[in-house]
């Protein structure tokens, strides 16, 4: 028996009455970055997230028994149906039917909204997948109520996995890891563990004001940039390196050298983007205002001495990190001059959150 095997739902019982769940899930901000898979959303290097408090979906999940043994779902995004997100969910179904084998006696409502503009741009992909994913977990635990906390965490972050990789992440704790690496006990390739580790008080409230640069439809989307780091010419090095990355950010974590931590958090986000500058083909997903918000970084933190540095996604987005306690001054500095440079001047301040909640 293999450990996904342990999470194969075999004993569980029919609810014949319908009912409704509501999670929201936040979104997480990687510092060592997931960019690479294997078959079945495994990741070909670990990764390493802060968890977002302010950017959620809150999803609601009705449940209506039916006879057959297919699967049925309706979508809805903010009440009004929404059939473009209709395939990706499907396929999630498809990946999690097996071991969730009870949702085929249901036809599902999905209703999903975000928190966040959704003229934002900002991909939902891991606070959705990770919402729908702790509704499914909540309907196992009505219809199988015996197993421990700690499964049924394991296999909410699972799920999500199976949605998209990085929503693994954001199920349970304010720094995850995901992906067996030697130096974090316990991490696993098949979903999220909290952090195990002693971390210093100057990450605690940590700050990530998230610069919406660009608001257009990405060239290349995270599925295919994954699929590139297949052959790529330096793609061992980089996933080697994201195993030493994680074992250096445990002891910076610990220590609270913001110096360490600014260096190896900006050195993986452009290694991250130099990945895909070096695939085949090449892409580029940054703006001329991504490198402009950098420079700026760069000069004031020089001139300030106040340790703010930057990180980037899979796209223009730039993410500002800086303590709690440097708050007035970054989120001053980045009104005055980091603004300008997002579209509409848009920017959303967010910071370390804690995973799902159930509203239901
Ligand atoms: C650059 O999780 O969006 O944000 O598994 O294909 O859904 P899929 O990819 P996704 O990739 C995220 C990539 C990243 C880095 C990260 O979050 O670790």
């Amino acid at each position: 028996m293999t450990i996904l095997d342990t999470f194969k739902t075999t004993n569980y019982s029919k609810i014949n009455n319908k009912g409704s769940l509501t999670f929201s899930a936040p979104s997480n901000i990687a510092l060592v970055k997931y960019w690479g898979k294997k078959e079945n959303q495994i990741p070909a290097n670990p990764s390493l997230s802060f968890t977002l408090n302010n950017c959620k979906t809150v999803t609601t999940l009705q449940y209506e028994p039916k006879n057959d043994k297919n699967i049925s779902f309706d979508l809805l995004f903010e009440g009004q149906p929404k059939e473009s997100f209709r395939p990706k969910i499907q396929k999630y179904f498809e990946r999690i039917q097996d071991l969730c084998p009870y949702i085929l006696d249901y036809h599902f409502t999905i209703d999903t909204k975000n928190t966040f503009p959704h003229s934002s741009g900002i991909a939902s992909s891991a606070s959705g997948m990770a919402a729908l994913s702790a509704n499914i977990i909540a309907l196992e635990k009505l219809v199988n109520p015996n197993e421990t906390e700690d499964y049924y965490l394991q296999k909410a972050s699972l799920l999500a996995r199976l949605g998209s990789g990085s929503a693994c992440r954001s199920i349970k704790g304010n720094i995850v890891v995901w992906g067996e690496t030697e130096s974090i006990e316990n991490s696993s390739d098949l979903f999220g563990v909290e952090f195990p580790y002693e971390v210093n008080a100057i990450f605690e409230n940590y700050q990530d004001t998230i610069l919406l640069v660009d608001k257009g439809e990405k060239q290349v989307s995270s599925t295919v940039g994954h699929e590139l780091m297949h052959n790529h010419p330096f793609a061992e090095r980089r996933f080697q390196q994201a195993h030493e990355n994680i074992a250096k950010l445990k002891e910076i974590l610990k220590s609270g050298s913001l110096t360490e931590f600014i260096a190896l958090v900006e050195s993986e986000a452009l290694t991250l983007h130099s990945m895909m500058m070096t695939s085949m083909p090449y892409f580029i997903l940054m703006k001329p205002n991504t490198l402009e918000i950098i420079n700026q970084i760069w000069k004031f933190r020089e001139t300030t001495n106040i340790p703010v540095c930057f990180t980037l996604d899979a796209g223009a987005n730039v993410h500002v990190l800086y303590p709690n306690n440097y708050k007035e001054e970054v989120q001053n500095f980045i009104a005055d001059e980091l603004a300008k440079y997002c579209q509409n001047n848009q920017f959303i301040h967010d910071e370390m959150g804690f995973g799902v909640e159930s509203l239901s």
